[in-house]
C-alpha cells in the first residue's frame, strides 16, 4: 500500500475540495494539514516526503469532510491571522477579514500621529481582532472594547488574554453605547472605531453558502438597508467622543454615499473621507471632528448668528 506522505495528502485534499468548490482549495489544504500535523504552512513543504501515521490521518479525513460542506476552515482549525497577529477563532465570532486591516492600520496611523495616552473604543468588537491590533501596534492606547454577544466576548478574552493585553483592554458587553454610559461624564475617547453588522436583508440572501450557514447571523445583519447600526452610531456618538477625536468605521462597497450623508448631517465632523480597500471597492469611512462647525459654516440661521 502507498504511503500517505504530506506531498501526496496535499495534493489529494486540494483536488477533493477543488470538486467539492470550495474557495482557495490549496490553501484550506494546507491549513488544515497544518493544523493536524501541527506544522506551520511553510515546514508542510520542507517535510513534504513525511509520512502521515494513521492518528492523524483519522483526525484530518473528517474535517477534510466538513471543509468540503464548505464550513469554513478557520472555524475548523480555530484560529486566524489578523493585521499579522494570530487570533483564536469560534463559530461565535464572526472571521476578521482581511479589508478589516484597512481599519486597523488608518486607526494605528492616527493614534501615532497624536501625543500621550490615548483612550479607543472598538463597538461591536466581535474576536477584537481590532482592539487587539491596536493596542499590539500602540503602547499608549488603552481600548474599551464592546459588543452584544456574551459568546463573541469570551473569544475576545481570550485573543487578550493570548497577547498580554488584559491591562490595556477591557471588554464590556451590552447593546452599542449601553455598556459605556459611566464614560459619559468623562472626557470621551479620542478614536471610535466600529466594523458593525451591515449587510441588508436582500443580501444576506446572496452570501456564499459558507458565510451564512456558520458565520453567526448577528454579527452581519444591520436591518432591511443594512444601515441600521450607522444610524444608531450617529445617533449617539457626540458625547462620547472628544472634540479632537476621530470615529473610523468600516462600510460596505456600496454604502458610502449614505453613510457620509448620515455622518454630515451629524454636524459634529469637520472632515469625513472614504477610503476604498485593495479591491477599489469603498471600505473604511473617517470622521475627524476637529473643531466644530459653526452654525453660520453649517448654513444654519444665518440671521440669528450674524447678530
Ligand atoms: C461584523 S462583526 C465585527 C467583529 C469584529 N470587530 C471584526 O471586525 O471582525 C459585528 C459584531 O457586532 C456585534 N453586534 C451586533 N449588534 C450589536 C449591537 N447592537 N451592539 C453591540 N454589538 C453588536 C456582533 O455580535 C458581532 O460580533
Amino acid at each position: 500500500m502507498e504511503t500517505w506522505t504530506i506531498q501526496r495528502l496535499l495534493t489529494w485534499v486540494t483536488g477533493y475540495l477543488t470538486d467539492k468548490k470550495v474557495d482557495a482549495p490549496r490553501l484550506s489544504a494546507e491549513l488544515l494539514l497544518g493544523h493536524v500535523l501541527s506544522l506551520k504552512r511553510i515546514e508542510l513543504y520542507t517535510k513534504f516526503d513525511r509520512p502521515v501515521d494513521k492518528a492523524q490521518l483519522d483526525q484530518l479525513r473528517p474535517l477534510v469532510k466538513r471543509a468540503g460542506e464548505h464550513e469554513p476552515v478557520v472555524y475548523l482549525v480555530g484560529r486566524t491571522e489578523f493585521y499579522g497577529i494570530e487570533l483564536a477563532i469560534t463559530p461565535d465570532c464572526l472571521i476578521p477579514r482581511p479589508e478589516t486591516e484597512l481599519l486597523a492600520a488608518r486607526a494605528i496611523e492616527f493614534l501615532r500621529g497624536r501625543r500621550g495616552p490615548q483612550r479607543v473604543c472598538d463597538l461591536c468588537a466581535g474576536s477584537g481582532c481590532l482592539a487587539v491590533a491596536i493596542a499590539r501596534n500602540h503602547a499608549d492606547a488603552t481600548v474599551t472594547a464592546t459588543d452584544l454577544c456574551a459568546r463573541a466576548l469570551s473569544v475576545a478574552a481570550t485573543n487578550v488574554d493570548k497577547h498580554k493585553l488584559a491591562q490595556r483592554v477591557t471588554l464590556l458587553c451590552g447593546d452599542l453605547f449601553d455598556p459605556l454610559i459611566a464614560q459619559l461624564d468623562g472626557p470621551g475617547f479620542d478614536l471610535i472605531v466600529c466594523n458593525p453588522p451591515y449587510v441588508s436583508t436582500r443580501e444576506y440572501e446572496m452570501l456564499d453558502r459558507n458565510v451564512r450557514e456558520y458565520e453567526p447571523p448577528a454579527a452581519l445583519l444591520a436591518g432591511e438597508d443594512g444601515l441600521d447600526v450607522y444610524r444608531r452610531i450617529c445617533a449617539g456618538v457626540g458625547p462620547l467622543l472628544r472634540p479632537d477625536g476621530a470615529l473610523m468605521l468600516e462600510i460596505g462597497y456600496a454604502q458610502g454615499p449614505a453613510v457620509r450623508e448620515m455622518l454630515e448631517r451629524t454636524d459634529l465632523f469637520q472632515e469625513v473621507a472614504i477610503e476604498k480597500d485593495a479591491h477599489d471597492n469603498d471600505r473604511v469611512v473617517l470622521a475627524h471632528r476637529g473643531r466644530r462647525k459653526s452654525a453660520a459654516a453649517a448654513g444654519l440661521m444665518p440671521e440669528e448668528t450674524a447678530e
